[in-house]
């Protein structure tokens, strides 16, 4: 059995991969900043710390810690000696790291190479798995995307993830550290808490306000449903077919926005849809991204559908009182 070290392990993502780990019989340290991007004044569910760990947090060993104090993660490194590093700790919102770049560059990029320096010097971690993004693509030119598709990110977030990208690569050619990539794309489910649109969409649902569709609605995304990315996430973490290499998970088919909110009308017929037709030239063109090479060589093979997950999230969140003040 493994011990997995996580960055950002108490994060959304974070606490799903968490949860299987420990099901699969694993032991899991989550060294996490515990940090809020968005006002905890607009956070409908205020406990969803609990709520994604609800059952476990006795069998987590949470470690606070920020990637950026590397003398700290070294010494929670050599402390806990784990065999398998998980990197998701990053600012994970585009919009804001063009607003804060210097945050963005920092928390991405020094963070993931303080965690790849302190690897560089210990000799138990077996594999270093380094969470990028299908924003390192910028506009998509090949519909689905392989994972050799040009890189031309147009954020500070897409280059931030990419330059993390070249430095795992690079500190695995000159120190032979053991490594991993992945790129996860529009991760959606229960306890998400960074505004993003499939967030908002489905709590607006819930709470009776309308939703608003940029673009007129026709931005394709590859929308993942959590449980899926963790999935992906765990067989690369252990595949020594995944060993050196990068790989997209994702669902690998793209869903437009006013798809998204039909399957949602679906379930919430009073659901005021209001349609905007400017858009974000800024907001790299996206879609299906391929996942055949993950299919192929890890066995990686995604369940839910956006209509089994956008059932699975409001079934969830049905339960939850918040969504009672309707
Ligand atoms: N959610 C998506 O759609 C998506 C898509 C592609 C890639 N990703 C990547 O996956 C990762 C996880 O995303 P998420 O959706 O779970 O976000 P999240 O905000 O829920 O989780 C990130 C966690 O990292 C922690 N963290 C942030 N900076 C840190 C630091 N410097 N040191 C220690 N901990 C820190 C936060 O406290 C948080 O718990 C990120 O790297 C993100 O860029 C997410």
């Amino acid at each position: 059995m493994s011990k997995v070290l996580i960055t950002g392990g108490a994060g959304f993502i974070g606490s799903y991969v968490s949860r299987k780990l420990l099901d699969m019989g694993h032991e899991v340290v989550a060294y996490d900043a515990f940090v809020h991007y968005i006002s905890p004044l607009k956070s409908v569910i205020k406990d969803y710390f609990e709520l994604r760990f609800e059952g476990i947090t006795d069998q987590v060993d949470f470690r606070r810690g920020d990637t950026r104090d590397k003398a700290h993660l070294r010494r929670v490194i050599l402390e806990t000696r784990p065999d398998r590093i998980l990197h998701l700790a990053a600012l994970p919102i585009a919009d804001l790291s063009n607003r804060h770049s210097e945050e963005a560059l920092t928390s991405i990029l020094e963070g993931a190479v303080n965690v790849l320096e302190v690897i560089r010097d210990v000799d138990f971690v077996d594999r270093f798995v380094y969470i990028s993004s299908s924003m390192i693509y910028g506009d998509f030119e090949e519909i689905p995307a392989p994972e050799d598709h040009p890189k031309r990110p147009k954020d500070i977030y897409g280059g931030t993830k990419y330059a993390g990208e070249v430095m795992t690569e690079t500190y695995s050619r000159r120190y032979g550290i053991p490594y991993s990539i992945i790129r996860p794309s529009a991760v959606y489910g229960p306890y998400d808490v960074n505004r993003r649109v499939s967030q908002i969409f489905v709590e607006n649902a819930l709470l009776g306000k309308p939703i608003t569709l940029f673009g007129g609605g026709h931005q394709a995304l590859d929308f993942t449903f959590v449980e899926d990315t963790a999935d992906g996430i765990i067989k690369v973490m252990f595949h020594d077919k995944a060993l050196d290499n990068a790989f997209n998970i994702t669902y690998g088919h793209g869903y437009t926005l006013r798809e998204f909110a039909d399957i949602l009308k679906e379930h919430v017929p009073d659901l005021e849809v209001n349609v905007v037709e400017e858009e974000d030239v800024f907001r790299p063109k996206r879609g299906a991204l391929s996942i055949e090479k993950a299919k192929k060589l890890v066995g990686y093979n995604p369940q839910v559908s956006l209509e089994e997950g956008i059932k699975r999230y409001l079934d969830v969140y049905q339960n939850l009182a918040v969504f009672d003040q309707k």
